[in-house]
């Protein structure tokens, strides 16, 4: 149909085998596995996400697709390859990083995201955009969590591949990332053609809670129901499962994830000293800007009363505040 996609799709096939096989294999791969081990990903899951080793040279891609009559010019639209910087000929575009594969749908390596070993800049070195591989259209582990995701009509939203990864060793089988790239209405729509409701578990840090609440009316718009899994003390889902192990990942993090409601007062409490007054005040004030606006009046009262009770102040005091407020919103 296509010979020139055909061909990049080949050569994505073997290039990702080859960074697994030097990983598993050579001598050049050790420090990686060494760096992997330390992070304890297991011979299988390294084996079940083909991750792999770009060695520290610069042309062991570029020698190994021209033996395999790959045409270069081809290869460096492909992303695969990158021209030299002085004078002709190509060099490998990813050198000394870990390799995951990035799929389709259906399974066919589409990119690469390269990790550096340790600490660097950039952290993730990732394919650029292809013929292939489109970054705001592709769900990393799309192809692997699909089944799980139909079945439970659920999808888990994590940020990073690590994440992803640790969650699927920790029975977490419906868990996909965005492309480090920023959440797109095709992510959404994509999810809701899968199931009705998302949970994001973004990380624990300040960034991770903040793109959380961006991410709640791109993925209400598409119609998905959303919760939020909430990973305590800055760390991330990855750091909590090898912490803490997988069974309280499921109890704590996953089954305790709340509503999109929740995960705005909790948000915004973090700003406020409630032992103050003033904290006290400000943080109702913000709570009953969330609150007021919802349309179930059940809804509107059980978070009134978890308000009233952080705050201390009377449930009706603040029933009568809040209906102010609706009124003034209408
Ligand atoms: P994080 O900084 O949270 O990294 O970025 P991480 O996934 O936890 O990685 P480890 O545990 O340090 O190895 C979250 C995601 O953002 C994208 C990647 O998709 C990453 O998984 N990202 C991050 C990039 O694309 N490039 C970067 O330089 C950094
Ligand atoms: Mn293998
Ligand atoms: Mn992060
Ligand atoms: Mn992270
Ligand atoms: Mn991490």
């Amino acid at each position: 149909q296509h010979p020139e996609l055909d061909r990049l799709l080949q050569a994505y096939e073997l290039t990702s085998k080859m960074y697994h096989f030097l990983l598993k294999n050579t001598e050049h791969g050790k420090p990686a596995m060494e760096y992997l081990r330390s992070r304890g990903f297991s011979d299988k899951i390294i084996d079940q996400f083909q991750i792999g080793y770009a060695p520290n040279r610069w042309d062991t891609i570029v020698q190994f697709l021209e033996k395999r009559s790959f045409d270069p010019v081809e290869m460096e639209k492909g992303g695969l390859i990158s021209p030299r910087h002085e004078g002709d000929g190509y060099v490998d575009r990813f050198r000394d990083r870990i390799m995951f594969p990035i799929w389709n749908r259906n399974g066919k390596v589409i990119a690469f995201a390269g990790r550096i070993l340790g600490e660097g800049q950039p952290k993730y070195l990732n394919s650029p955009e292809t013929k292939l591989f489109n970054k705001s259209r592709t769900l990393y582990n799309l192809h692997h969590a699909k089944t799980s995701i139909r079945k439970l009509r659920q999808s888990v939203l994590f940020e990073g591949y690590g994440d992803v990864i640790s969650a699927w060793e920790a029975g977490v089988q419906n868990g996909v990332a965005a492309m480090g790239t920023a959440l797109t209405e095709h992510h959404a729509t994509m999810l809701k053609g899968l199931c009705d409701e998302v949970i994001i578990c973004y990380d624990g840090d300040r960034a991770g809670q903040a793109a959380a609440l961006k991410n709640f009316p791109l993925l209400e718009n598409a119609g998905l129901h959303v919760k939020v899994a909430i990973v305590s003390d800055g760390m991330d889902p990855d750091d909590f499962i090898r912490q803490y192990g997988a069974e309280r990942f499921q109890r704590q993090i996953i089954e305790s994830a709340v509503s999109t409601v929740k995960f705005k007062l909790i948000y915004l409490k973090k700003n406020h000293i409630l032992q103050e007054e003033e904290g006290r005040i400000a943080y109702s004030r913000e709570a009953l800007n969330v609150i007021a606006p919802l349309s179930s009046p059940t809804e509107r009262e059980v978070y009134l009363r978890e308000v009233s009770a952080e705050v201390k102040v009377d449930f009706e005091t603040l029933k009568q505040e809040c209906n102010l407020l609706r009124q003034s919103l209408q």
